[in-house]
């Protein structure tokens, strides 16, 4: 195990830093939506925008080689036209200058969902305009903070936010529009490209990769059928961000199939150019579940995604017509209460297929589990729970280490409990508990103190098991 592995944890601006209309940020898409909908949201979140200090000192006291945020695009770029936001450029020279002050790499998402509104306005990521303003947005980030960053991704997920957001309708702009998801996912891929062909152009002295929602797809048997079933299921969770990504083009099976029923003309020869040739150095796995697949039946596509918890088993459906239906009921499997299955092993196949495949270094830029959990009664959270998920996690990239893959950093989400999208505060990640009615009081939980020790003796303490 190389001293070098960055153990960390990570967050995202508008999940944890609150202040929504401070320090001259601008709304995102966030904001507006969750207003207008009267739900709940993030305006004040785990208020890190004014306890950014003592949240990295807790990292350093807790072991932390690294820390996973985000930079918010609303902070940053007050309008159209890019005029920049000093105050808000000012607030991540502050974290990032903490962090290395204490001895921490800051390992930088440039998108993780906060679209600012005034983007959104004019028709979100199915404009290409909104894609090369993206590429202004990062030429700023890059140019503030390329002399002390080393570790920068451009997007969060672009898969689980555009499918959230177009397809299941879930998340904000809340559609359910085939066309427009193909638009966004498009544009969206296109900005990571000429993102990294910037990152290269400006000579910035590190390196640059994307963060995929990773689900590695299983079969519920060995048939034809399902294997085709299969193949179909990885496109669509997988392959259009990870072949596009690192090998520059994007699955041509599933371009195909599409092509014959969607007007595509809106991608030219020149964009896949770009494409083909600016890959990104390294890929980061977010990892949660596996994806299993059996072959689709009939009916009408269905996209629901369990935002309740309370273990509203039958609640997550998603069946793609003519293509896969996903199984969140297997009688074998283990769920927790919002019906993510607990499967460690897939993280350890994910990691040995990508790295077969794809051959670039891996960093699992997310990986934990949820918990409702009573924060504002107790010292300490006793989190044996997600002890044990992690426990089992970690194990799984070390025998994928062991095994020949090429896996370089860790990151738990989330550093302390924040605001969960859609499903709000009581769907608690954290390392450290927040007392969002007591003044955002921190109680770091059991497992802050169980991971400190990993971090401590890079990974000795981990209590081995085989799949
Ligand atoms: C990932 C995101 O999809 O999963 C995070 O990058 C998110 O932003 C995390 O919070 C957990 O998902 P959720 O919906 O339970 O908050």
């Amino acid at each position: 195990m190389s001293e070098n592995f960055l153990w960390g944890s990570a967050t995202a601006s508008y999940q944890c830093e609150g202040a929504w209309d401070e320090g001259g940020r601008v709304p995102s898409l966030w904001d507006i939506y969750l207003h207008k909908n009267n739900l709940e949201h993030g305006d004040n979140a785990s208020n890190h925008y004014h306890c950014y200090k003592e949240d990295i000192r807790m990292m350093k006291e807790g072991g932390h080689k690294s820390y996973r945020f985000s930079l918010s695009w609303p902070r940053i770029i007050k309008n159209k036209e890019g005029e920049i936001n000093p105050e808000g450029v000012k607030f991540y020279h502050n974290i990032i200058d903490e962090c290395l002050k204490n001895g921490i790499e800051p390992f930088v998402t440039i998108f993780h969902w906060d679209l600012p509104q005034y983007w959104e306005d004019e028709g979100g990521w199915t404009k290409r305009e909104v894609c090369d303003a993206y590429v202004d947005f990062a030429k700023v980030c890059f140019q503030e903070f390329g002399q002390k960053v080393k570790y920068w991704t451009t997007f969060n997920e672009p898969r689980y936010y555009v499918f959230s957001g177009y397809l299941i309708g879930n998340y904000p702009p809340g559609l359910n529009d085939i066309p427009k998801t193909i638009e966004a996912s498009f544009y969206m891929m296109l900005a990571n490209a000429k993102t990294v062909q910037l990152f290269k152009r400006l000579g910035i002295n590190g390196k640059i990769g994307i963060v995929h929602s990773y689900s590695p797809v299983y079969g519920v048997d060995n048939s034809l059928e399902t294997k085709i079933a299969m193949r179909k299921a990885d496109n669509y969770f997988n392959n259009w961000i990870l072949d596009t990504a690192i090998i520059g083009e994007p699955p041509m099976d599933m371009l195909a199939t599409l092509n014959k029923k969607y007007d595509l003309s809106y991608m030219k020869e020149e964009d896949f150019n770009i494409i083909r040739e600016n890959t990104v150095d390294f890929i980061g796995l977010n990892y949660y579940a596996r994806a299993l697949i059996k072959p689709y039946t009939s009916g009408e596509s269905i996209f629901r995604i369990n935002n309740e918890g309370k273990k509203a088993k039958g609640t997550s459906k998603v069946v793609v017509k003519g293509w896969f239906e996903q199984v969140f009921d297997n009688p074998n499997s283990q769920y927790n209460e919002w019906d993510m299955e607990i499967f460690p092993e897939g993280l350890h196949e994910g990691i040995m297929r990508a790295y077969k495949k794809y051959r670039i270094p891996i960093y699992i830029t997310e990986n934990g589990t949820a918990f409702y959990e009573d924060v504002a009664g107790v010292d300490s959270v006793n989190d044996q729970g997600r002890i044990h998920f992690l426990n089992s996690h970690i194990n799984a990239i070390l025998q994928a280490i062991e095994d020949g893959a090429e896996v370089l950093g860790y990151y738990v989400w989330s550093t302390m409990d924040l605001y969960s999208w859609k499903n709000g505060y009581e769907k608690r990640y954290g390392l450290i508990g927040v007392d969002f009615e007591n003044n955002y009081e921190r109680k770091p939980k059991a497992s802050y103190y169980w991971y400190k020790k990993v971090c401590e003796t890079n990974g000795d303490i981990i209590e081995r098991s085989n799949f």
